[in-house]
């Protein structure tokens, strides 16, 4: 048993050396080693021998296991090296070929005004926040100063949501019943953006639809000014519309707010000189705004006489169009990918 032992050593050693390939490596393991080699074999029958014989033995058994064990390794070592090599260097593999570039998505358009939009208010220290687009009537009118016989709630054509028990329940025409949402759960000092999804019983032509996009801003603090709201509305058209970019408030009238303003920037297409654009008044007009009124503070629990604020609000769907010339508003409804891959992707 011991020579047989032996010669399995040395053809083991040899059997591993001549091994060119991992599958070959792999068959020589099995012969020297698997459950049917010889050495397995003198394992089996250690057994039968008398004690000391079997300790003698069974020494060399695991020298020549572990001998054999180590060499099959190094050698899988360097047959998987060299593996990898030939790899490399085999020319028809061309590491020189151009990739294949993997087809992503691109943002759509609205995404792209959005994020540029609450990024600039976020560089501004406003939170961007959501919320939800099937709301109440209180936070949506009541809450917002507007009562149940108020023209403002015909003149956005209200979506009434027909969920049973709930007659309160609707499709948000604008974003400002999350001016009530944000004060009522988070109190003053507060700065928050929302933009989203806005809902009126609209006809559907080139200019509008009967879904559109808003972005809201509320701002309440101790000692907020008008002024506070002109400088925060300037810097935020300056920093999307360019530099040169004017805005004009002209007085306005939304429950909500006392005093209301309008807010007009000088048109980014022609630079304030009269285009089709802007009408040739140089002016676009995009949003309302105001001082929070005293009795929506009331309604949300805050003490007017510490805290004042101001709000914002209005579609930013014309500024995309405007900015990326689209001509018709139903483009951007349609889903279809060629339109679509037209725009950069951000991630
Ligand atoms: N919610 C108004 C609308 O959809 C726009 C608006 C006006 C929002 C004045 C405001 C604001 O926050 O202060 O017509």
């Amino acid at each position: 048993m011991r020579r047989t032992l032996e010669a399995e050593r040395e053809r083991g050693r040899g059997a591993v050396a001549e091994a060119t390939t991992l599958e070959g490596l792999d068959a020589a393991q099995i012969a020297i080693l698997g459950r049917k080699s010889p050495i397995a074999q003198v394992q089996r029958a250690l057994g039968s021998l008398d004690a000391e014989q079997r300790k003698d033995l069974g020494r060399i058994v695991n020298e020549v296991r572990s001998e054999l064990g180590d060499a099959v390794a190094a050698r899988r070592a360097e047959l998987e090296r060299l593996a990898e090599e030939a790899l490399v260097t085999d020319d028809r593999l061309d590491l020189t070929l151009p990739g294949r570039r993997p087809r992503t998505g691109s943002s759509h358009p609205f995404s792209l005004i959005e994020y540029e939009i609450a990024d600039i208010f976020s560089r501004m220290g406003y939170r961007v926040v959501e919320g939800p687009e099937v709301e109440d009537e209180w936070h949506s009118f009541d809450a917002l100063n507007i009562p149940p016989d108020h023209p403002a709630r015909t003149s956005m054509d209200t979506t009434y949501v027909d969920v049973p028990d709930h007659p309160e329940l609707l499709l948000r025409p604008h974003t400002s019943p999350m001016q009530i949402r944000t004060l009522e759960t988070e109190g003053a000092p507060v700065y928050v953006v929302v933009p989203g999804r806005v809902y009126r019983n609209e006809e559907v032509t080139a200019k509008n639809m009967p879904v559109f996009h808003q972005v809201e801003g509320l701002a309440v603090d101790e000692g907020i000014t008008f002024a506070d709201l002109k400088g925060t509305l300037e810097t935020f058209y300056q920093a999307l519309l360019g530099e040169e970019r004017e805005i004009r408030l002209t007085p306005s009238f939304f429950p909500f707010v006392e005093p209301g303003a309008q807010v007009d920037v000088s048109c980014f297409v022609c630079g304030g000189s009269g285009c089709k654009t802007c009408a040739f008044t140089g002016w676009i007009e995009t949003m309302g705004s105001g001082m929070v009124h005293p009795n929506v503070l009331v309604n949300c629990g805050l003490d007017p006489e510490r805290y004042s604020g101001f709000a914002f609000g209005g579609g930013y769907d014309r500024l995309a169009m405007i900015r990326y010339g689209i001509p018709d508003i139903r483009l951007l409804w349609d889903s279809d990918v060629r339109f679509l891959e037209q725009f950069e992707a951000l991630s």
